[in-house]
């Protein structure tokens, strides 16, 4: 595992969202409280500071990006309101930091919904599920992070729960057991996950409307550190927040850390505002490059020049040969150099790419 920054650099971590109140939430691990740079995993993985809850776009109008997502699901939304029906079970993946809580948030509030947040390692048992589907009211949103890592027993709890808003309880055990049917409330579920492939196919095909989430745009991003900027009172100029949206790595969380962070540095070492010099000299600081590459990236591109010409080379060594996860890199490391065409997939590994090279400044290997 490389260092990362230094101790001023550690994300605010731990505090509840101010969503759905009492929901349950995935428990800290001890891997997330060692040092994080604002672009590592552990940075995207933490939880919500109060202050990155009031960055959140409430409601479609003001939520920046994923406009074929916000069409498909603002028609959705207008019929399930004009039949007076929940809105049909929900399912959204792609990379971390995209804004899957957000958007859950953003259609329980278009719906006029309440919502209840958790996670797939929080609910251990059946009977935590059932006892969170049963507080539920009419029409509320139950939210699942990370459902791929929801356990058997309790995902087949869920399905008759999706399909027919009934709970199968089993009392009992041995002969004398006896099961029991009860009905739920009428809600929409909406789960999140970073990967679709993890998710049994049952429980994917009752999910009525399945969307993945893109990365933003460079524009994008530009307009979300605008608005949060605004929002935290921070004055930043234009060609600032230009140069903080090319090292956001497409994806808004990175975005609104590095703009804190940047803030920071402007108040300590300048007048607080932010320009292009006081952003590039934070950001250098932070040891993230002119295409958002933080030491963690660059270590990845580098082991597979150096040490397999390049590559091809399987996922699993190249978690050996950097120290990191294998599901970090596939996770969270991985989809950014891809969409950046730095790194390629093939059938035999991962292969860098000629762009690759160029923006680490090595020469490409000659062919014989
Ligand atoms: N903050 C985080 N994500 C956002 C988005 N998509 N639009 C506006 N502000 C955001």
């Amino acid at each position: 595992m490389i260092e990362r920054i230094s101790d001023s650099m550690v994300d605010e971590a731990g505090t509840n969202g101010a969503n759905g109140g009492g929901a349950s939430r995935v428990a800290e691990s001890p891997a997330k409280a060692k040092q994080a740079s604002p672009v590592s995993p552990q940075a995207i993985e933490s939880e919500d500071s109060e202050l990155e809850n009031s960055l959140r776009p409430k409601d479609f109008s003001n939520y920046i990006g994923q406009e074929r997502l916000k069409r498909n699901l603002g028609l959705a939304i207008d019929a399930a309101r004009k039949r007076s029906e929940p809105l049909d079970h929900v399912l959204l993946y792609g990379p971390p930091g995209l804004g899957k809580t957000t958007m859950a948030n953003v259609i329980a509030n278009e719906m006029g919904a309440q919502i209840r947040i958790t996670s797939g390692p929080a609910i251990e048992r059946a009977g935590d599920l059932a006892s969170m589907l049963t507080n539920l009211g009419e029409g509320d949103v139950l939210f699942i992070d990370e459902i791929h890592r929801l356990n058997r027993s309790v995902e087949e709890v869920l399905y008759s729960a999706m399909e027919d808003f009934k709970l199968d309880i089993i009392l009992g055990k041995g002969p004398s057991a006896r099961s029991l049917r009860l009905d739920v409330p009428k809600f929409t579920l909406i789960g999140a996950t970073t990967r679709t492939g993890a998710l049994a196919a049952p429980l994917r095909d009752r999910f009525g409307i399945i969307h993945r989430l893109e990365f933003y745009t460079h524009d994008e991003i530009r307009q979300i550190i605008e608005r949060a900027a605004d929002i935290l009172g921070a004055s930043i100029q234009p060609q600032a927040a230009l140069t903080l949206a090319e090292r956001s790595r497409l994806t808004p969380r990175i975005a609104n850390r590095l703009l804190k962070r940047v803030r920071d540095y402007a108040d300590v070492n300048g007048d607080g505002i932010i320009d292009t010099v006081i952003s590039s000299k934070a950001l250098e600081l932070l040891e993230v490059d002119a295409i958002g590459l933080d030491p963690a990236d660059r270590m990845i591109l580098e082991a597979i020049i150096e040490s397999y010409n390049g590559g091809p080379v399987g996922i699993e060594t190249i978690a050996a040969l950097t120290a990191e996860e294998r599901s970090t890199i596939e996770d969270f490391i991985e989809p950014y150099l891809m969409q950046m065409g730095l790194i390629e997939r093939t059938p035999r590994g991962r292969k860098v790419t000629r762009k690759a090279y160029a923006h680490l400044g090595k020469a490409e290997p000659v062919l014989h």
